[in-house]
């Protein structure tokens, strides 16, 4: 598989990176043994980033990711890169209660994270949102003492803005900023991803399917589970949805035009966006892994993305891309 830079300082990784959270929690109820499956069979692909949160599933997710490597044929295992954000609070039933970036609590998060993945090193690590009563310099100042103790190879950040981004960069090398980009969610374009041009810092994009929504296998009449976030993510409800599952029908005529899929045309059109951009996947069956690998294989050329961006003009989703509560958190 290719490969892409995480920014001037970072890793080499596959440009596409296993994004795991879905195999733990917010998008209902997933099968552990398809979900290590789908990390033994994206790593046995080439995918050699795969990233995580110490909260998604309550440390399930890591627990996952450490026996999915630990079962992984050694030559592939070493390849791996793990990512693992850090910082969200969260209550028995999965409240969100927000966010913790002292130094003391980044050490000790980061503590339970090696255990969990049973591993000497995580290679990329990041506070998921940023805390508002922390500054980022002692933050981002505490993940460096850590890098400089061994315990963590690159730096990044999550859901930041370009001023951020520029005092975070000041204080210690960042390789990434993780952050939701595709073709219903362009926020980054104006500010963000020319700040991080600038810095040379790369860009882990999720979200790249909008959560499904534009994966053209997202049914009109879906019922989610209370606990699903889709259940409450204005892009999934009444007249929103109906309208950003017009725009899918408008690039699934592109898509079969060109006989692939839309998941595969909304992946590429994010890969087709810069060679410092790694869409993270978040699939979490072979299946749907296997579809998504294949965009590695869809070029797009001028016409393509000219009648894509008719189809899909920026700013055409209906909704927010998180509820109110969580937008609050967000850097733009
Ligand atoms: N930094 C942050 O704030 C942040 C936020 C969210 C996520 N992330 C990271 O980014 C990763 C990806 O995000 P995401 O899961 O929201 O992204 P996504 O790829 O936009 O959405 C994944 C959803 O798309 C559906 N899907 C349909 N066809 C697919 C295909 N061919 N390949 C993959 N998925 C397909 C899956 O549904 P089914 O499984 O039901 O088929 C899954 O529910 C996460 O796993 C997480 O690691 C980071």
């Amino acid at each position: 598989m290719s490969t892409r830079s995480l920014g001037t300082t970072g890793p080499q990784v596959s440009a596409l990176g296993l994004g795991c959270m879905g195999m733990s929690a917010l998008y209902g109820d997933a099968d552990r043994a398809e979900s290590i499956a789908t990390v033994h069979a994206a790593l046995e692909a080439g995918v050699t980033l795969l990233d995580t949160g110490d909260f998604y599933g309550m440390g399930h997710n890591e627990m996952l990711i450490g026996e999915a490597l630990r079962t992984a044929p050694a030559a592939r295992r070493e390849q791996a890169l793990v990512s693992v954000k850090f910082g969200a609070l969260r209550g028995p039933g999965g409240d969100w209660l927000g966010y913790d970036g002292r130094p003391d609590a980044v050490r000790t998060f980061a503590a339970y994270s090696l255990r969990r993945l049973g591993v000497d090193h995580i290679d990329v690590y990041r506070i998921a949102r940023l805390d508002p009563d922390v500054p980022v310099e002692e933050t981002v100042g505490a993940i460096a003492g850590l890098v400089e103790e061994g315990h963590v190879r690159h730096i990044g950040l999550s859901e930041v803005g370009a001023a951020t981004l520029r005092r975070a960069a000041a204080t210690a090398p960042v390789s990434d900023l993780q952050i939701e980009y595709s073709l219903v969610s362009r926020g980054i374009e104006d500010e963000i991803l020319p700040a991080a041009r600038e810095l040379g810092i790369g860009v882990t994009a999720y979200g790249v399917l909008s959560r499904g929504l534009i994966s053209g296998h997202f049914a009109r009449d879906r019922q989610l589970a209370a606990t699903d976030f889709r259940a409450h993510a204005p892009r999934f409800q009444g007249e929103n949805l109906q309208r950003n599952l017009d725009l899918v029908d408008a690039l699934r005529e592109i898509a079969e035009g060109k006989g692939v899929t839309v998941a595969q045309t909304a992946i590429a059109w994010v890969l087709s966006r810069g060679e410092d951009i790694v869409p993270l996947i978040g699939a979490r069956t072979r299946e749907r892994l296997a579809e998504a690998l294949g965009a590695l294989d869809v070029t797009l050329d001028e016409a393509d993305l000219a009648a894509i961006e008719r189809a899909v003009p920026p700013g055409a989703a209906a909704g927010d891309r998180y509820p109110e509560a969580q937008m609050a958190h967000l850097e733009r």
